[in-house]
């Protein structure tokens, strides 16, 4: 195979860097801990119940996609992230009503333990939103350090073999590329002097890859997909899911809801009518 690249098998403790931790994250959080206590199955999940089919259909062999592919147990992983609001994963489930309070009151105290640290976020990207746990800094390129030092401190604290990023974050403006997107060394000049071209996601995509750590857009807004960190990425060695890489879709096959995705009552749905999203 041509560029064929050696993936180191997945040992050791995984940490997930959530980018908002709204009803996408908190669900997906909530629905690995309750499946790890043993309060749900992990229906539809890809990962956990998805199979692989191997041969002709008439060999029969389909084999776990787990038990083929080297992936991190749900055991091994350790959730963190940053929002502009202080509430914990168990405040933000709650207020999502995602899942049923029954389920959520159950695991309570490890939801209540996953807090968010303070985010890098401009009003100017998400008109309608404003939030007091924000991180104050002399420009981006600061703000992308003091992100990096959340990471290293994660990862330290946690004693973490490796990480991922996940923007779950509220979708940003519409951005065109500009000049500024070009190459790594323009990128980091438009990080210094505040240039608008630069939204809050691409302040973390560039922190996460600057530390090695791969990044996905859960979200529509324009992030990582931009030239200079597609340099940057191939210079820290690291892989990029696509652009879009909705979260509910990393848990779940064909089911359009993440909480059916692990086996659990309630309805994201209700959710999105809420927020009038739709
Ligand atoms: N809900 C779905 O089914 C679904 C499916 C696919 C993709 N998405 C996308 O995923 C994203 C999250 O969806 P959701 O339903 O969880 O929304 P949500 O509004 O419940 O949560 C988003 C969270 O992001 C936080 N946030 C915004 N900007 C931030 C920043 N710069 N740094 C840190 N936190 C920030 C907000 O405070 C909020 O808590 C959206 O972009 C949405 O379009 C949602």
């Amino acid at each position: 195979m041509k560029n064929a690249s050696k993936i180191a098998d997945a040992t050791g403790k995984l940490g997930v860097l959530l980018v908002g931790m709204g009803a996408v994250s908190t669900t997906t959080i909530a629905g690995v801990l309750a499946v790890r206590r043993g309060l749900a199955k992990p229906i539809g999940s890809l990962t956990q119940m998805g199979t692989v089919r191997l041969g002709k259909r008439t060999d029969g062999r389909s084999p776990l996609i787990k038990d083929f592919v080297s992936l991190a147990a749900l055991d091994d992983i350790v959730f963190g992230g940053w929002d502009i609001f202080e509430d914990s994963s168990y405040e933000a489930a709650r207020t999502a009503g995602v899942l049923a309070p029954d389920l959520l009151e159950q695991i309570r105290p490890e939801l209540d333990a996953i807090r968010p640290w303070p985010a890098v976020f401009d009003r100017h990207y998400v008109k309608r939103l404003d939030g007091p746990n924000v991180k104050k800094g002399k420009n981006k390129r600061d703000l992308a350090e003091q992100l990096r030092a959340d990471m290293q401190r994660f990862k330290q604290e946690h004693n973490l073999d490796r990480l991922v990023m996940v923007w779950c974050g509220s979708t940003e403006i519409y951005l065109t590329p500009t000049a500024a997107h070009a190459t790594i060394a323009a990128f980091e000049k438009a990080l210094e002097e505040n240039d608008p071209a630069i939204p809050s996601s691409m302040v973390y995509a560039y922190a996460a890859i600057q530390e090695g750590i791969p990044y996905g857009n859960g979200a529509s807004n324009f992030s990582a997909n931009v030239p200079a960190l597609l340099q940057l990425a191939d210079q820290t060695q690291r892989r990029m899911p696509a652009r879009t890489e909705k979260p509910p879709n990393l848990i779940k096959t064909g089911s359009p809801r993440p909480q059916a995705a692990l086996g659990i009552k309630g309805g994201l749905n209700k959710s999105l009518k809420r927020k009038g999203k739709f």
